[in-house]
């Protein structure tokens, strides 16, 4: 007998029917899982073709060399604008907010079609990391309020790409996190439910420890009483880390520089933006039984935004750490 896995594409059907939904979301996330191929492959094929190199320059061939974050952009763009179904997406990699069915469109797409660039020139993994959130459907246009930028708890789903290794990760409103594995016909497969472990016994802790000098005094003497507790992981890109997390368990922070030998370094803000990085982790992570706050406390899915680039400082993680933590901070 031959062993057949669920695929992905049927899950969410069930899905959408169970919660007596329409089709237009399977839609949009066909469009997106075949973005994710199509870059994945861009990416696996880059260093022979060329394209991994600097945007603008041109190579051996006297061809334009474009960067893998302008060939992801390109590619989620144009997937996201063939399903009629988007109003409008944020990319990291376009400055302005793209239009695209703003009459019958019903999603707004928020991404960063290439995290974790630095790891490219190594073909190390680098992630494609989304959000959605949904028209207000009652009625037609609703006018302004149903064109501006939500919070993250106003998503109705968010996910992501590991690039290269084959692992999709997806969460739905109010009903899971769950990540499938691409199978020998690139198919991804095989739900299982991600929830963060309860024991700390393989809880890890990820932030860029180069910068610990910098951070502010609270976040400094936090590490330095709870850093002997745990491992500690950094993959230097958020969905790679990330992934690790909704495994094992653990933390992962970006916190604000504050305390850059050079002023001009100094990032109060943090680094990562909150509409397709730091909200992306956090819909996830809540979904998975964790948590998520920025470095006064606030829970980083109310946020509201109020630029579409906006940057936050970001902790992440296992309940009782995010808890420990927010006390740490407001103390
Ligand atoms: P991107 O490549 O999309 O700009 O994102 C990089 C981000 C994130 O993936 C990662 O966690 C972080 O930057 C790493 O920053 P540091 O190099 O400062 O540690
Ligand atoms: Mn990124
Ligand atoms: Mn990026």
């Amino acid at each position: 007998m031959i062993e057949f896995e669920q695929t992905f594409h049927n899950f969410l059907m069930r899905h959408q029917e169970k919660y007596n939904r329409t089709y237009h979301f399977l839609i949009l996330m066909d469009a997106i899982v075949t973005a994710a191929k199509r870059i994945e492959l861009y990416y696996r094929t880059g260093a022979l073709k060329g394209n991994l190199g600097v945007a603008g320059s041109i190579n051996v061939h006297g061809e334009d060399v474009m960067t893998m974050d302008d060939i992801a952009h390109e590619i989620v763009a144009h997937y996201l604008d063939q399903t009629q179904r988007v109003i409008q997406v944020v990319s990291e990699e376009s400055e302005g907010i793209i239009d695209m069915n703003k009459e019958g469109g019903r999603y707004f797409v928020y991404f960063d079609p290439l995290d974790g660039s630095s790891n490219v020139a190594h073909g190390l993994p680098v992630g494609f990391m989304f959000g959605i959130a949904k028209r207000i459907l009652e009625g037609s246009i609703r006018g302004p309020e149903d064109f501006h930028l939500r919070s993250g708890h106003e998503y109705i789903a968010a996910g992501m790409f590991v690039i290269p290794t084959g692992t999709f990760t997806l969460a739905l409103h109010e009903a899971g996190c769950w990540r499938f594995h691409a199978d020998e016909t690139a198919t991804y497969v095989k739900p299982v439910r991600m929830t963060l472990p309860e024991e700390p016994r393989k809880w890890e802790l990820s932030f860029n420890a180069g910068n610990i000098s910098a951070f502010s005094n609270k976040v400094q003497k936090w590490i330095n009483a709870n850093t002997d507790k745990y491992k500690f992981r950094y993959i230097g890109a958020l969905a790679g880390d990330f992934h690790r997390l909704l495994s094992d368990g653990g933390l992962f922070m970006y916190p604000a520089i504050v305390n850059h030998p050079d002023p001009k370094e100094n990032r109060p803000q943090g680094k990562l933006r909150l509409l397709y990085e730091a909200n992306v982790v956090s819909f996830m992570c809540k979904e998975a039984g964790g948590d998520a706050i920025d470095e006064t406390g606030t829970p980083i899915l109310d946020i509201k935004p109020t630029k579409h680039h906006q940057r936050t400082t970001l902790y992440v993680g296992s309940k009782p750490i995010i808890e420990d933590l927010s006390k740490a901070l407001k103390g």
